[in-house]
Parts: C-alpha cells; structure tokens; sequence
C-alpha cells in the first residue's frame, strides 16, 4: 500500500472534508485545505494548513498542491445563487482537477453524488456527471465516490429537519413520503475516500449506508429518537415547500429546494449497490438526537457568506 505524507483536502472546516481531514491526521499524513475561510477558527487548532480558493489563479492552486500525494475534492454548491452556477462550479472543479495534475499529484478521489447522469433534469445529478467527465479527462488516477445522504456530525440538512421536528406542531412529507433514502454516515464516507486513495487504479463506487427508509419512516425515526411527538402531514411537494420555506424565510435561509425535493422524490439518495458503510443511521440516532437539530445551522451562513 502506497504512504501517502501529504494531501490536499477542500473543505476541511466544514463537513464531509472535516470528515476526510480528521481521519488522514489520525493517520500522520499533513494536510492543507483549500477554503474559503482560510482564518476560520476551526476544530483542528491549527493542525491543517490552509491555502484559498482561488479559481482565477489557477497557478496558485498548482502551488498549493505541489507536493501532495493525494487531492481530495468535496467541492460543489448546493444550489445556484447570485452569480454562482453549477456551470461555474463545474468549471471550477475542472480547474482543481488539472490544478492537481499540474502538481503532480498521484490520485484525486472525488465526492461525487449517487446517481448522477447527463440526462438528469436536475442541474445538481447532471452537473455532477459532467465533473466526473472532466476527471476522467485529466489523466491522474481517480477514485470516484458517490455518496446517498450523508449524516454525522457537521451535518446542515438532517439538523434542520430536526430543529423543524422540534420546534413546529407539523412537519410537511413531500408527496406520499414513500420513497426510500440510505443515509450514510459522513465517518464512513471518509473511511472509504481515505481507503481509496491507496489503490492505484480508478475506481467509482456509491457510498451507502446499510440501512433504507422511506423519507416519512426516516422523519419518524428522527422524532421518536428525539423523543418528539410530531405530526407529518403529506403535501403535494409545491406545498411543502412553500411551508418549508416559511422557515427559510424566518432564518433568512435557503433550507431546501424544488430540485432537493424532485431529487429526494424521485429516491436518487440510494444506491443500487451494495452498502459500504456499516454504522447504522438507527444506532447514530440513538447516541446524537439529545444533540440534535438544538440549534438550526445556516446553509447562507455556511456556504454564502464569508465566515470568521
Ligand atoms: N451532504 C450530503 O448529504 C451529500 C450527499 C451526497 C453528495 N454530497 C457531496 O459531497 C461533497 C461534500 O458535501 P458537503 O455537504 O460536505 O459540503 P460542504 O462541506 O458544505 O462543502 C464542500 C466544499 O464546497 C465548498 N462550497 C460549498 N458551498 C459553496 C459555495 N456556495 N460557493 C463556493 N464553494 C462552496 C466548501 O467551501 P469552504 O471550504 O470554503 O466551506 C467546501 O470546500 C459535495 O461534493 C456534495 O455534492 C453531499
């Protein structure tokens, strides 16, 4: 098994980065994270270096990465805002990518998203298609990795839904509800980003966790760990949103949408294969629901805006 001493990790101050980030330190490999925050105060203390996202300089990012074994790329928008496409952030990933190969590096392992397809009437699926084509392109051994829904500590849209649980006498289930999800636990993701990163090939795998739900039986799951009483009412997904959005109005935040929906709906945040991680959303539940969804956590403040 190749060592690796160093890699490249975005976002290591936010969720499924920190994830990858945590466990290469646990490792002994040096880590640099490319972010937008590079002077955030973050819970590494000061043990990842930093280095900024920036796409206009792709020289820079060249530098950042020279020296790097490994990159690992979990950068992606959640939606499109302001000038911010999901064209940029696929021109931006490609930018990353030949930034990697330029420096050198082995392996780019990739988090991707399960299902994606060029067909996809949903610009998140087709877009994430399109930076796996442009991976293919550059000609440094990948690993793609496809994860469902990820759940774990540092999580946005699982906490949410909790803090909604908690705090509201009704929570709306688009549509029937019966459309299943196989949440997957964020440690897992990164063990399998981690394991990935030593095989020389290419690779592309779904990240699954193994359990699936319907979304109304996950939604129950959540409350009753919580040990809420809540009511689900099913609503045409419009009308859902529309509630939804009350409280993306209250917060000044975008919480979910109408694509989210139309991808959650139609059970994209599966897997066909079979599962890869082992920890249980169940078992997950029952040790971190006292903790969450307590405070409501800002997809604007997170991800467009600059933080300190
Ligand atoms: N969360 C899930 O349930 C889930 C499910 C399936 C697939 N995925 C995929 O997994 C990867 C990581 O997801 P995550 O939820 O863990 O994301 P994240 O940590 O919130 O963000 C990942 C990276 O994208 C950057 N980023 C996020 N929003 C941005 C914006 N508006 N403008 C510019 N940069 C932005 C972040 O920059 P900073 O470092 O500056 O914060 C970070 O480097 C993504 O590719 C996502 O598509 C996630």
């Amino acid at each position: 098994m190749p060592t690796i001493d160093h890699a490249v990790v975005t976002g290591a101050f936010s969720y499924t980065g920190g994830h990858i980030a945590r466990l290469l330190l646990d490792q002994g490999v040096a880590v640099t994270t490319l972010t937008r925050h590079p002077d955030l105060r973050d819970e590494f203390a000061g043990a990842v270096a930093t280095a900024s996202f920036d796409f206009d300089a792709p020289d820079e990012l060249r530098r950042t990465m020279e020296g790097a074994s490994v990159f690992y790329n979990t950068y992606w928008i959640r939606f499109e805002r302001g000038g911010t496409t999901f064209e940029n952030a696929v021109e931006n990933s490609r930018l990353l990518f030949e930034a990697a190969a330029d420096a050198g590096v082995r392996k780019i392992v990739h988090i991707s998203v399960s299902n994606p397809s060029p067909t996809s009437a949903l610009p998140y699926f087709s877009g994430k298609w399109r930076v796996e084509k442009e991976l293919e392109r550059v000609g440094v051994p990948y690993a793609i990795i496809r994860p469902t829904l990820v759940f774990g500590t540092g999580d946005l849209l699982l906490n949410n839904i909790a803090w909604a649980i908690r705090r509201f006498p009704i929570f709306p289930v688009y549509g029937d509800g019966e459309y299943q999800v196989q949440p997957v636990f964020a440690g897992d993701v990164a063990s399998q980003a981690v394991a990935a990163a030593a095989d020389h090939g290419s690779s592309v795998a779904d990240a699954a966790g193994p359990e699936r739900f319907s979304f109304s039986e996950m939604l129950r799951l959540t409350a009753a760990a919580m040990g809420v009483r809540a009511r689900f009412l099913r609503t045409p997904p419009g009308i859902g949103l529309a509630l939804t959005n009350i409280v993306g109005f209250l917060k000044r935040d975008v919480n979910l949408t109408r694509d989210e929906i139309d991808g959650l709906t139609a059970g994209l945040l599966t897997s066909d294969s079979p599962p890869t991680g082992s920890t249980k959303f169940t078992g997950w539940l029952d040790n971190h629901a006292r903790d969450l969804g307590r405070s409501y956590e800002s997809e604007l403040r997170r991800n467009w805006t600059l933080r300190t």
